[in-house]
């Protein structure tokens, strides 16, 4: 039996480059003959995909509906893709998975935490990320690179409080888990930024191949 791959996440606000990390990260990985999966959330397999079309640019959802849209397509991830990927001794890396909940949902819209909680134990108790890196930069910084980009979806039109919360509940959860989460500060050079998550993978590459 194959030994079960391990289960990457990369989180973080808006305009943070999760995008051209995530090809670095797959690179990194597969230069040292890991077999990788990449995907995203909301997505990731097509009912997550349709859903995460709902999610981004229905403006009339109510918060409750959001964060149980993001639970939906997410269960069908994690049993569609993601564990059966682990299972196969691949590396799943994603953009996005449960923190972006309770960042965008418990800390952003103020959704109860212990109701994110609850979802969580009960969706999602077999598949919990082994690492995952918080790209950070000041709300200010990553807005503008969204917008450079013309990339704004329902959240990146949020006010900037909001996204300033939701950049404080990923800082406190990257306290509350210092093991798994690693922050990130991505106001630096793109190539000091990646030596910082290959800093990071090198460790888990080692231990998964003793
Ligand atoms: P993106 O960063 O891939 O474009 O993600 C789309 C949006 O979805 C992003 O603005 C954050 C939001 N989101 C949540 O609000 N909660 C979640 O659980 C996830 C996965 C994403």
């Amino acid at each position: 039996m194959k030994r079960r791959g391990r289960f990457i996440t990369l989180e973080g606000g808006e305009g943070v480059g999760k995008t051209t990390n995530l090809d670095s990260i797959r690179s990194f990985l597969e230069g040292v003959g890991i077999e990788v999966v990449t995907t995203r959330e909301p997505g990731g397999v097509p009912i997550g995909e349709r859903l995460r079309e709902l999610i981004v640019t229905e403006k009339s959802l109510l918060p409750e509906a959001e964060l149980l849209l993001l639970f939906a397509g997410r269960v069908h991830h994690v049993h569609e893709l993601i564990l059966p990927a682990l299972a196969q001794g691949k590396w799943v890396v994603s953009d996005r998975f449960v923190d972006a909940s309770f960042a965008y949902q418990g800390g952003g819209r103020g959704m109860p935490w212990q109701r994110i909680e609850y979802l969580e134990e009960w969706l999602l108790k077999e598949c919990k990320p082994d690492l995952t890196l918080l790209l950070d930069a000041p709300v200010e910084v990553g807005l503008e690179r969204a917008r450079a980009r013309g990339e704004v979806n329902r959240f990146e039109d949020e006010a900037l409080a909001f996204m300033q919360r939701v950049r404080r509940t990923y800082l406190s959860l990257g306290q509350r888990y210092p093991d798994r989460i690693k922050r990130i500060d991505v106001t630096q050079s793109l190539p000091r930024v990646q030596r910082e998550i290959m800093h990071y993978l090198q460790p888990l590459v080692d231990a998964w191949r003793e």
